[in-house]
């Protein structure tokens, strides 16, 4: 396509698609011999019984998965205590986000997120041409609810709460929840990527108030992100409207079956989960002695921030040359630090090796600190 036909393309869009950028070509895949820490999976295989049921619907391939997702959403039904029309199912929980941006969200209408946040939220909100408001965590990270009710949150077509929240591993209590849902006319869409790993949840909740809806996703405690299975719960007259605007065959009979052998052997995650807590609890403990100061986490994850004069980006690349993948965001307030997935015992030793070592390094006189690093960015952020 010539430049000039590609301008006279771009150039009659509307505002929304126009402001929308291209994603730059060519980034490097992924190196697989790094130790991931940066996306928050679950570092072990699906159990033998599960990943038997993904093998076996390889065999029906030919086929196109289930219309409307009905014996999954049936499955979740069920394992969950709701009924089938209270379920959507998605391909993975980020399906049903662009979902419900989609359905509910208008170009120049308002949506509110609790901040920081999942950030996948903003770019959902641009690409409708909607405003997105951030609404920061009140003291110690809880949910200011007087804010969300008499603030500009209180127009927003609906508020986006995440519980354990991504990226603080926070969790504030569901009465406190409970308080704003019954308070507020807005649909709350809580999200509980992560809330296996925590005390409570807020399901319970989605019989008693009409504008919840709660997401959750197996990628996560369930050790299927690459399977991509998440569900949303309602009120059936919400989550029917998900369902109608939904593409059809949304999900794949490998995501079904995965998803419906996960919901019958729920309790063969027991040990996993325990194991991530356990790491997570001496993680932390092995990050205060090297002087970083770590938000207690509810999830799989942990936030640290950075010893005093150093960044989380110095940080996140010093790890990187050492092999180890750790997340960094460039928001106002999170600079400072670095997120870290839990991942397997030996997964965790690597890097508390690496940031002990990159920790030792900073402690050298300049000169010969300079000379390990091989290179003068080691100084950055100092
Ligand atoms: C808070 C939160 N919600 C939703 C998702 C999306 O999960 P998935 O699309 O894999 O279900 C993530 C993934 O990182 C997340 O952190």
């Amino acid at each position: 396509m010539s430049d000039a036909k590609l301008q006279s393309v771009l150039s009659s869009l509307s505002q929304v698609a126009r402001q929308l950028e291209a994603v730059p070509s060519g980034r490097p895949a992924p190196d697989a011999s790094c130790v991931k820490l940066n996306t928050n999976e679950n570092p072990f295989p699906l159990p033998t019984i599960i990943m038997q049921s993904a093998i076996a619907a390889l065999e029906r391939q030919y086929l196109y998965p289930e219309d409307d997702n009905i014996s999954l959403r049936e499955a979740a039904a069920n394992a969950y205590g709701v009924s089938n029309d209270q379920v959507i199912a998605g391909n993975g929980s980020s399906e049903l986000l662009g979902l419900i941006y989609r359905a509910f969200l208008a170009p120049g209408d308002s949506v509110a997120m609790m901040s920081p946040g999942f950030s996948f939220n903003r770019k959902l909100a641009m690409s409708q041409g909607a405003q997105f408001l951030e609404i920061g965590w009140g003291e110690a990270h809880s949910l200011p609810i007087e804010q969300l009710l008499s603030g500009p949150a209180k127009d927003a077509k609906f508020i986006l709460l995440a519980n354990p929240n991504n990226p603080t591993g926070t969790f504030v209590p569901v009465a406190d929840i409970e308080r704003l849902l019954a308070q507020s006319d807005r649909l709350i869409v809580l999200d509980e990527a992560y809330v296996d790993f925590a005390p409570d949840n807020g399901l319970r909740l989605i019989d008693h108030y009409s504008n919840l809806l709660v997401l959750r996703t197996f990628s996560k405690s369930y050790a299927a992100a690459g399977v991509r299975v998440g569900f949303g719960f309602g009120h059936p007259e919400i989550i029917g409207r998900l369902r109608n605007i939904q593409n059809v065959f949304n999900m794949n009979v490998i995501g079904h079956a995965v998803g419906i052998s996960v919901l019958a052997h729920r309790a063969a995650y027991a040990e996993n989960h325990k194991h991530i807590k356990h790491e997570r609890q001496r993680v932390t403990l092995a990050l205060l002695q090297l002087g970083f100061s770590v938000i207690p986490s509810h999830a799989n994850f942990l936030l640290a921030h950075v010893p005093a004069e150093q960044d989380g980006s110095w940080w996140q690349a010093a790890l990187e040359r050492q092999k180890i993948l750790v997340a960094f965001f460039p928001d106002k307030g999170l600079q400072n630090h670095i997120r870290i997935s839990i991942g397997t015992k030996e997964q965790m030793d690597a890097f508390l090796a690496a940031a002990r070592d990159i920790s030792g390094s900073l402690k050298m006189p300049s000169a010969r600190r300079w000379a390990a690093s091989g290179s003068a960015s080691a100084l950055r952020g100092r």
